[in-house]
């Protein structure tokens, strides 16, 4: 199975080198856990290190913000947006688009194939519910996008916010079962920490570990391991 190196120092170690080829992962967890900055560090890698093509879809936050966010990191990511190796789309959800979820799917689907994109950032999720409202028409809207872009050969990260629970996997009770990976994110005083919940096809490390966002990004250490009981 070829793998998908995270671009977080450390985290590879735990998944037997990196995620699945085409596969989708799930990043979860509560407000302020890191979950951007892992998918942003993701794409910038792919694009400056792996000549991965890497597109961020933002439902929420704006391209701006997120782009603000990174300058601490030093990354430099004008240079990639101009040589198309990487590109941010802020997606406004409408009313109508709950109808038509396949237009929307490919809307998407369509940004990730204008670059050739081989990595692929949903973030988040959640705010699909903005749109629609039933379980079993958002479980059918992500089963479609994840499975388009599995076609295209995208590993794709898509973030989750839960209520932030240490047991929270995801928000809806339905996103855990769709993807190949999940990658739980929490934030307690004064711990970050990270651990794999589930990753397809990969016999990966099942211990909690520390997590760390410095002015260099994000790592995680492989090597400590945090009790799920400092967890809350
Ligand atoms: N340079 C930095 N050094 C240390 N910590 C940082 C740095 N930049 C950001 N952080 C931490 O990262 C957190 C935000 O990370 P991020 O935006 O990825 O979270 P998120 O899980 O996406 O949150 P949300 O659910 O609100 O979208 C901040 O609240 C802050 O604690
Ligand atoms: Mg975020």
């Amino acid at each position: 199975m070829n793998r998908v190196p995270s671009g977080i120092p450390g985290l590879d170690e735990l998944i037997e080198g990196g995620f699945p080829e085409s596969s989708s992962i799930l990043v979860s967890g509560g407000a302020g856990t890191g979950k951007s900055i892992m998918c942003m560090q993701y794409l910038y890698d792919g694009a400056k290190n792996h000549q991965q093509p890497g597109v961020y879809v933002t439902l929420e936050e704006g391209p701006h913000n997120l782009w603000w966010n990174t300058q601490r990191f030093k990354w430099d990511l004008l240079p990639l947006e101009q040589q198309n190796m990487l590109r941010i789309y802020k997606f406004e959800p409408t009313a109508e688009m709950k109808d038509n979820l396949e237009e929307q799917t490919r809307k998407i689907v369509d940004k990730a194939k204008a670059v050739n994109a081989k990595r692929m950032v949903i973030d988040s999720v959640t705010a699909f519910s903005f749109w629609i409202e039933e379980p079993a028409k958002l479980r059918y809207a992500m089963y479609l996008l994840i499975e388009e872009l599995r076609k295209i050969n995208c590993t794709t990260l898509l973030t989750c916010e839960t209520i932030g629970g240490k047991n929270d996997l995801s928000r809806f009770g339905v996103e855990e079962f769709l993807v190949d990976g999940i990658l739980q994110v929490h934030f307690t005083p004064h711990n970050r920490a990270i651990w794999v919940r589930k990753m397809r096809g990969t016999k990966h490390d099942t211990r909690v570990h520390p997590l760390n966002i410095t002015d260099m990004g994000m790592t995680v250490d492989p090597k400590q391991e945090i009790m799920w009981e400092a967890i809350t």
